[in-house]
């Protein structure tokens, strides 16, 4: 917390500076009177007591009934800080404050001293302590940090957990860093922890060790009108694709119907679903399809969600049978999975639902899987195989990620139709969005396009 140490009077009333007390405070408006901190290099942080300091503000203490007016007089020259106040009480003087100005008392200017006349003003030089809860993270972990150590960029934010992505040079200080964010950003935050390498699982989940706080992993994420819960040890999530989500959720029409194949712990179809969209939403990770559950009843949609643990291709054949009405056996109502329910009655609705949604053709169909999705469009070449018994698909609209090195628009045509004609087996009409950038000269991109319409005119591989 910060203290105010003292004030020191220049002198009352006059604003005219030629005393010996006055050039004896003629010091910068934010200089800090103790060096703070003899700590760096230090791996562990075990004395935050040495970031004591001390810093000198000249200030104009007036009666306080007129410090509105002069703080309104000397408006940019009042001091803005995140942690002191700009107001301080006058300890000589209870009837007076004191206004903290962010010049040194040769820079303030003539019509500020006039000012300061006016209000029967008189310059004081105060001393603040600031102590290490006054200072933000980055500001910590700069004194800290040998030269050649950055402070890390930034870092992600799941619920109570942050994630960093630490360089090799700042791994010795790993403990250290993960101590000062949980102590500057608890109570919010619990965990801290660190990506070990790249991401290599099949089920994209993030390889971390935990360098400061808790070893907890259950986390609970507001995603835009959401509430998220889930495993983040055993899931993927990226807080970075929200607004990616919102877009596309944005584009689908109430009562449409959207096959999810890569859907995670359901960020698109919850939100989908809180549109009034219908989601038939599938992942093979069965720790997703747990949340998944778990996410759409918290987030009262369930009737609008059915959740499905199966490879993608095998989810799309099952979908596609479902539509020509096949047996259970081959359809996805046998293998749908069960929502925790409290009375038969209300999975009984479920299922009721869940079976209408299955029965209807698709307006949409949304492929987040960038590593590998374009190579899951094949499983939509009995579109073309068996066109007639596909009359009552009217053309979804798929959305299927991917990486890409390329940088130019043409480039990345080129690259999209060579893929959907060695994957898909035809080239439909795409459209090309730069979702982000993932990485330099590597962006995440989403293609497009729709299906049996272009199927019907496209050419065949
Ligand atoms: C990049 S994540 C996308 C998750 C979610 N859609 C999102 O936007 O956060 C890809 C998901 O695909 C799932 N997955 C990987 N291989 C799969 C497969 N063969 N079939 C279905 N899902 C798969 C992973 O478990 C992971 O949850």
């Amino acid at each position: 917390m910060w203290r105010v140490l003292g004030v020191a009077c220049l002198h009352r009333s006059a604003v005219a500076f030629s005393s010996a007390a006055a050039s004896s405070h003629r010091r910068g408006a934010l200089a800090p009177l103790t060096p703070a901190v003899a700590l760096r290099g230090v791996s562990v942080l075990v004395d935050r007591s040495s970031f004591r300091s001390t810093l000198s503000f000249l200030g104009v203490s007036v009666e306080t009934s007129r410090i509105n007016t002069l703080r309104k007089s000397l408006g940019a020259y009042a001091l803005q800080h995140r942690r002191i106040k700009g107001v301080q009480p006058d300890r000589r003087d209870s009837g007076r404050r004191v206004l903290l100005l962010n010049v040194t008392e040769e820079n303030l200017p003539a019509a500020a001293r006039l000012a300061v006349r006016r209000a029967g003003g008189e310059l004081q030089q105060v001393e603040v302590e600031l102590t290490y809860d006054d200072l933000t993270a980055t500001q910590v972990l700069q004194k800290l940090l040998p030269s050649g150590v950055d402070v890390p960029a930034g870092f992600e934010m799941a619920g109570h957990l942050v994630h960093l992505n630490l360089q090799p040079e700042q791994l010795p200080y790993k403990a250290l860093i993960g101590q000062v964010l949980l102590d500057k950003l608890r109570p919010r935050v619990q965990t801290v922890v660190n990506k070990l390498h790249e991401i290599d699982s099949p089920f994209r989940v993030l390889p971390f060790e935990v360098i400061a706080g808790e070893r907890r992993f259950d986390v609970e994420v507001q995603h835009g009108a959401a509430t998220m819960r889930f495993d983040y040890s055993r899931v993927y999530w990226n807080s970075k694709l929200h607004s990616e989500h919102e877009r596309l959720v944005s584009s689908f029409a109430r009562g449409a119907l959207v096959w999810d194949l890569f859907a995670g712990v359901g960020p698109f179809a919850v939100l989908a679903a809180r549109r009034g969209v219908h989601v038939l939403a599938n992942d093979l990770n069965p720790d997703c399809t747990t949340a998944l559950l778990h996410n759409a009843k918290l987030n009262r949609v369930a009737p609008r969600i059915a959740v499905y643990n199966l490879d993608a291709a095998d989810f799309v054949q099952r979908a596609l049978n479902s539509i020509l009405g096949e047996p259970p056996a081959c359809s996805l109502s046998s293998v749908r999975l069960a929502y925790s329910c409290r009375s038969s009655d209300e999975a009984e609705t479920l299922a009721v639902s869940a079976s209408k949604m299955e029965a209807r053709p698709p307006s949409h169909v949304i492929m987040n899987f960038p590593g590998d999705a374009i190579r899951f469009t094949a499983a939509f070449r009995r579109l073309k195989s068996e066109p007639a018994r596909f009359r009552a698909l009217q053309a979804p609209i798929v959305h299927c990620y991917t990486f890409s090195r390329c940088s130019t628009a043409q480039t990345q045509l080129d690259e999209a139709n060579q893929l959907l004609l060695e994957h898909l087996g035809w080239v439909p009409e795409v459209e090309i969005r730069e979702v982000r950038s993932v990485a330099p000269g590597k962006a995440m991109l989403c293609y497009s396009f729709a299906l049996t319409s272009t199927a019907q005119s496209g050419q065949i591989k």
